[in-house]
């Protein structure tokens, strides 16, 4: 019997319409495109208006799009997981939502949540399902609404989210397609850094933590983004290493859209060609789960079979990693 990898088989997106450009947010706070631009190279982000919309709404969506691409039954889908950091509510997750709503009914489903790293554990995770063997079709979303939780007085953050979400089906393949390797990093240290203070079991919502705007997200950017350099760019290092990889071998490059001097400086460490480090946050901004899963949907046609795409993520906690996985069609 042939060894079983889980391979990405179709891809789907979603972003609102909604564009909040770097001269929209020059009226809302003290900022400027040129700063924006050179330190974090956004120019755009979307928006998802529209009352009792939540990250449910795009992760549909996105789930939608896959679905009719690729023309799957989704009563043959045997696992929905939700990445976010922003669910619909605390409390029922918003993957079970999701899964009844595309008609994926014979489906279990749950969130995970792991910060801007949510997608990245979320193929572990859900490749971990298909290698089992018990399970045929995993489909996993990243999806958030972050500006349900950014503060649009606080310049240091709303200049960089965007709300956005991705899906991608994890199916069992006999080829030796799909992922191949896995590094997978967390520090503790990292919740200092990037949180939201209150709504937790810590700081439970007040009249109080609403008044001191503890319900947002606070991000020490200058810290965040030295553990971020060192932290993307050692993983990825790592897993071509022990995978006997170069940058010959590459082909692409999908990296968490956090900022794009954190990009070049994973691209740089590896010594990879530009060409190969794919790049969507000037449209979007970074969109926490939904960045790895955009760019498969932005570049999707790009990539052939065999292709060997390096994934690489840091985010809140902090976690962080990298996975190596081959593409499959
Ligand atoms: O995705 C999850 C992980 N998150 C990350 O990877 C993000 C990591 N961090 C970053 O990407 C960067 O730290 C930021 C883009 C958030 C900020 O860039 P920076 O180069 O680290 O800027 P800074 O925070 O050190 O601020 C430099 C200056 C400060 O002014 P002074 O003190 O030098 O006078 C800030 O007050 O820029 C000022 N500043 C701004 N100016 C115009 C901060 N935000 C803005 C702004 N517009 N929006």
């Amino acid at each position: 019997m042939s060894t079983i990898t889980a391979a990405i088989t179709a891809v789907g997106g979603y972003v609102p319409d909604f564009v909040l450009t770097n001269e929209l947010l020059e009226t809302m706070v003290d900022t400027n495109d040129e700063w924006i631009t050179s330190r974090t190279g956004i120019k755009e982000r979307r928006i998802l208006k529209g009352e009792n919309l939540g990250t449910s709404y795009l992760a549909i969506k996105a789930a939608e799009d896959l679905i009719a691409k690729k023309n799957i039954n989704p009563e043959e889908i045997d696992l929905v997981i939700v990445s976010t950091t922003t669910p619909d509510m605390p409390v029922a997750a918003t993957a079970v939502y999701v899964a009844t709503q595309i008609g994926a009914v014979n489906a279990f489903a749950y969130d995970l949540q792991a910060a801007c790293s949510g997608f990245l554990y979320g193929m572990s995770t859900a490749s971990a399902f298909i290698q089992s063997g018990k399970y045929k079709k995993v489909l996993l979303i990243g999806a958030d609404k972050m500006s349900s939780i950014i503060d649009y007085t606080d310049r240091a953050t709303c200049i960089i989210f965007g709300d956005g979400a991705g899906a991608v089906l994890f199916e069992p393949n006999y080829e030796g397609l799909g992922v191949q390797d896995e590094y997978l990093r967390s520090d503790g240290i990292g919740r200092e850094f990037l949180k939201i203070e209150a709504g937790g079991s810590i700081l439970p919502p007040s009249a109080e933590t609403v008044a001191k705007r503890q319900h947002y997200v606070f991000q020490d950017g200058k810290t965040v983004y030295k553990y971020a350099v060192s932290g993307m760019a050692d993983v990825s290092e790592k897993i071509l290493e022990r995978n006997n990889l170069t940058h010959h071998d590459v082909n692409w490059l999908i990296a968490h859209q956090a900022n794009k001097r954190i990009i070049d400086a994973t691209a740089s460490r590896i010594g990879l060609e530009e060409e190969k480090v794919l790049i969507n946050i000037h449209k979007y901004g970074n969109t926490t789960s939904g960045t790895l899963p955009l760019l498969l949907f932005d570049f999707e046609k790009k990539f052939k079979k065999g292709d060997n795409l390096i994934f690489a993520a840091f985010g809140g906690g902090f976690t962080w990693g990298s996975i190596y996985l081959k593409w499959a069609y």
